[in-house]
């Protein structure tokens, strides 16, 4: 009985492994593989024919672990459109026409899986999740030159300003009532102020100017006296607020990045959708029928030439858009910041940014012709490098974090204040030196009109 059972139990083995053997499709074949350059996960270089010369990437790192383990090799093609693959006039473009027509044996590069493609072609297990997002122009900093106005609103501005004329046209009234019906108490030397000497008195006060009192004028001499004070208790407040404020306005910028959703961009005035044109998420906007994305469809509709042509897979070309400022370019969080990195190392700043937002989280997948036989053991190839950490390990060498990401929303106190912090004070310097030369060849023209005159009696 237990022999029969050894026996029984060896023959199943046995047949285990005669089968597994037989799964063995990769092993000595020769794989097409269609691909096309989609940074970080695959770079593609040309020699100067324009025939490929070597790869680099995620992918292409995924593919040579391949080809070692299950012994096989690969050349790359790629599509003569230059498209992934979009169902277009009824028929498949792309790489995924060429898996359809059995061109190639697999498509090696970041390509979204979705329910659409999955009818024609065979998707292998998921290699990474890839959002969409946006890039942006990057918020800008304050203008500095409003820093100085800017602690108080205008209406807070024109309150002070307004109180000042007040308490100048109270004290010189009383000073006037004073000297009208009790002349005696009036001393007209030092206590005949002017309308405009009030006004200095008030300003003084508000500008931190010591130096000038008001006078003792009426028989206790506090009539004028109580409101100055009054004036002065609130000045203070005043004083302290505004240099607190102003400090906080030009030490620690206030950013406000222009969009952080698309439901923001739908109603943005300055900055239009861009995207890829035959890709998933554009017709998911095109096809919407309500909401914001409906509204986003309606803008691409209406501006044929943001539904951007394959030249934009180029990095550069990308970015060089991105930088005219007026786009908000959506594609995956990878090449994103792929090309946020590339702006950084081209110019050395941060003109772009990332849309907060991300958008929708696609799976990225290799795909493989409808029922082919390399399917399973490309997917348990997936698993094994998943389960290794080689996946990890290549998102770290090639999926850099761009510097010009995300630090934006916290204002980050500057070390020093730079010149074009204060550029407004000494602008308002540069213009009192103007005027005052101004008002002193005025002064000289009216004295020398006076001495001709002078001159004239004399004669
Ligand atoms: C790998 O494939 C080659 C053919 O390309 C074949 O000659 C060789 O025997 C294979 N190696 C193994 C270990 O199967
Ligand atoms: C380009 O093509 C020409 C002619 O076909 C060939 O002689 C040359 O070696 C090729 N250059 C490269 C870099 O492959
Ligand atoms: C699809 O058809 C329309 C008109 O029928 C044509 O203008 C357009 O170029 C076609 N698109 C493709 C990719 O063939």
């Amino acid at each position: 009985m237990f022999a029969a059972w050894t026996l029984l139990l060896t023959a199943v083995i046995i047949t285990a492994e005669f089968s597994f053997e037989k799964v063995d499709y990769l092993n000595g074949k020769h794989l097409i593989v269609a691909t096309a350059d989609l940074n970080p996960y695959m770079y593609i270089y040309h020699d100067s024919n324009g025939t490929i010369d070597h790869a680099d990437g995620i992918v292409h790192e995924m593919m040579l672990w391949l080809t070692l383990k299950y012994n096989f090799t690969f050349n790359y093609v790629e599509p003569p459109d230059g498209y992934f693959g979009a169902f277009e006039n009824g028929s498949w473009n792309g790489m995924v026409a060429m898996t359809i027509r059995k061109e190639v044996d697999l498509i090696a590069t970041q390509l979204t899986t979705t329910y659409a493609r999955s009818k024609v072609i065979d998707f292998t297990t998921s290699f990474s999740k890839d959002p969409m997002s946006a890039v942006i122009p990057a918020p800008k900093e304050d203008n500095f030159m409003s820093a100085i106005v800017k602690p108080f609103q205008p209406g807070v501005w024109a309150l002070i300003i307004f109180s000042m004329f007040s308490g100048t046209t109270v004290t010189w009234i009383f000073m006037k009532l004073i000297d009208k019906h009790m002349p005696e108490h009036y001393n007209g030397g030092i206590s005949n102020l002017q309308f405009w000497e009030n006004f200095m008195y008030y300003f003084g006060i508000i500008s931190s100017q010591a130096g000038r009192s008001m006078p003792s004028v009426g028989p206790l001499g506090h009539a004028v006296r109580i409101i100055a004070a009054a004036w002065c208790l609130p000045s203070v407040v005043f004083i302290y607020l505004y240099s607190g404020c102003l400090t906080s306005f030009i030490t620690i910028p206030k950013l406000h990045p222009l969009i952080e959703s698309l439901d923001d961009l739908a109603t943005s005035a300055d900055l239009k959708l861009t995207i890829l044109k035959d890709t998933v998420f554009e017709s998911m906007i095109l096809e919407a029928t309500s909401g914001g994305f409906k509204i986003l469809g309606d803008s691409l509709r209406e501006n044929p030439k943001n539904r951007l042509s394959k030249d934009y897979l180029e990095p550069e070309t990308f970015l060089n858009k991105a930088l005219t400022g007026r786009f908000a370019m959506v594609d995956q969080k990878s090449f994103l910041e792929y090309v946020l990195n590339l702006a950084f190392k081209t110019y050395g700043n941060c003109e772009v940014t990332l849309m907060k937002q991300e958008i929708v989280t696609s799976l990225d997948s290799m795909a493989v012709q409808k029922r082919s036989p390399y399917l399973a053991q490309i997917d348990q190839g997936f698993l094994t490098m998943a389960a290794l950490g080689l996946q990890n390990y290549w998102e770290k060498r090639f999926l850099k974090k761009p510097k010009c990401e995300g630090n934006f929303d916290k204002g980050i106190a500057k070390p020093r204040l730079n010149l074009a912090n204060l550029l407004s004070v000494f602008l308002l310097l540069v213009a009192g030196m103007r005027e005052s030369s101004k008002t002193l060849k005025i002064d000289s023209v009216a004295h020398q009109q006076k001495n001709d005159k002078a001159i004239k009696f004399k004669i």
